[in-house]
């Protein structure tokens, strides 16, 4: 195995798997981009085994800390272990993410699995090259009908990867049915990252139990929160969200769930400017809000931070006394700290006495690694919103 040396005492002495560019000292000229090596300390300490890429700032990903071959077994027992994790998801659901990369000890590596197919997500130029590896584990742990690939994600750009999306094992339709929560939904193969946001499956049930009468759902994508609300009894829901193509799905996936047409609106729109334009003139009775991420890097925390509140500020001024807002946040730099801070300053803004009622974050299948904190990005808080 050839070797790659890097500096001691550096985050991934302590558990990280990541080491970057500039954390090298000396990397064997003879080893291949993405390929497997041996990684030393300088001073002689056994780091683990990872894939090598000097084309990305991240040049180095462990895979394991031990001598073993990251072969196929290797990788079923790591998909076996993943899949053990998420068992009890599976009771009321046939859909869950069952690798999510760095958290299952797999950086590079999104798999999510919908009733009998799978999309997976292949990040990284060393998760590239073991392709076939993966895709002949995935077979024998899920036996599924098809694997569809996936892989849009931005950061295969700094890997020097281009997109790849398609059929890659098996086929399927191009909408995947599959049941969460006890609803049924499509995945959309053509949609936003695997399809569907699965992260959301335990925060869209809360808001489901607690929103009623009349509901928004802003940034609505295929409708979960709102379908979620609809099938608890509420209303009326208006989907909202600047994807046509989303709406679209949103209404087959109330369709598929026997919920009524007549009980929902569809409003093509940014959400931004829908919050604004309605000030005043329609009031609801619980919202949903969860915009895309605001910022990529700590450079636009300041422009994120201002959007969350201009998003929660006008939906506190649209609820009615006592309504609920469910705010969610997936920009992985704003912490839950900053995130609380900005709801309870919309709060103070709008003269309104919050009462958190739940705080919500990822859901199992989606595993925060506290070695790792780059795994933690959703935070979600149900609130009650007061005012005399
Ligand atoms: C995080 S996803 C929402 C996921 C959805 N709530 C769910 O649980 O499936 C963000 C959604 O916001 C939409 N979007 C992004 N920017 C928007 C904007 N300015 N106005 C309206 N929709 C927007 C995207 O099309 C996407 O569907």
């Amino acid at each position: 195995m050839k070797r790659i040396v890097v500096q001691p005492r550096i985050r991934a002495c302590y558990g990280h798997p990541w080491i970057y560019r500039n954390e090298i000292v000396h990397a064997d000229e003879a080893v291949e981009p993405g390929e497997i090596v041996d990684i030393f300390t300088s001073n002689g300490v056994f780091l683990g085994r990872g894939y090598y890429n000097p084309g990305s700032k991240i040049s180095l990903r462990i895979l394991t800390r031990r001598y073993e071959n990251v072969g196929k077994d290797f990788l079923v027992n790591r998909f076996k272990k993943a899949l053990s994790l998420r068992k009890p998801l599976l009771y009321d659901s046939n859909a869950c993410r069952v690798v999510f990369s760095e958290a299952d000890d797999f950086p590079g590596l999104i798999v999510d699995l919908f009733d009998r197919w799978i999309v997976v997500q292949i990040n990284t130029l060393g998760v590239e090259r073991l392709r076939s590896l993966v895709i002949d584990a995935l077979l024998e742990v899920f036996e599924p009908q098809g694997i569809f690939e996936k892989s849009d994600a931005s950061s295969r750009k700094k890997e020097g990867l281009d997109v790849e999306e398609g059929w890659i094992y098996g086929t399927g339709p191009e909408l995947l049915l599959f049941e969460l929560n006890g609803l049924k939904f499509y995945c959309d193969t053509r949609g936003q990252k695997t399809g569907f946001y699965l992260d959301q499956r335990w925060n869209a049930k809360v808001f489901g139990q607690f929103a009623t009468g009349k509901v928004l759902d802003a940034f609505s994508y295929t409708g979960n929160f709102g379908i979620h609300a609809l099938a608890c009894g509420a209303d009326h829901v208006t989907f909202l969200d600047y994807s046509e193509r989303a709406l679209e799905i949103a209404k087959e996936n109330l369709k598929l769930n026997g919920l009524s047409l007549e009980k929902a609106e569809f409003i093509q729109s940014n959400a931004f400017d829908y919050l604004k334009s309605v000030q005043g003139s329609v009031y609801y009775d619980a919202i949903s809000l969860d915009p895309p991420s605001l910022a990529k890097s700590s450079r636009s925390l300041d422009s994120a931070l201002r959007g969350y509140k201009e998003l929660n500020l006008r939906a506190m001024k649209l609820l009615r006394n006592d309504g609920k807002l469910l705010s969610s946040s997936c920009t992985r730099i704003v912490t839950r700290e900053r995130f609380e801070d900005v709801l309870s300053s919309a709060a103070k803004d709008t003269k309104t006495d919050v009462i958190f009622i739940y705080h919500g974050g990822q859901p199992p299948d989606h595993p925060v690694k506290q070695l790792v904190p780059e795994t933690f990005y959703l935070k979600s808080y149900l609130m009650i919103v007061h005012r005399e």
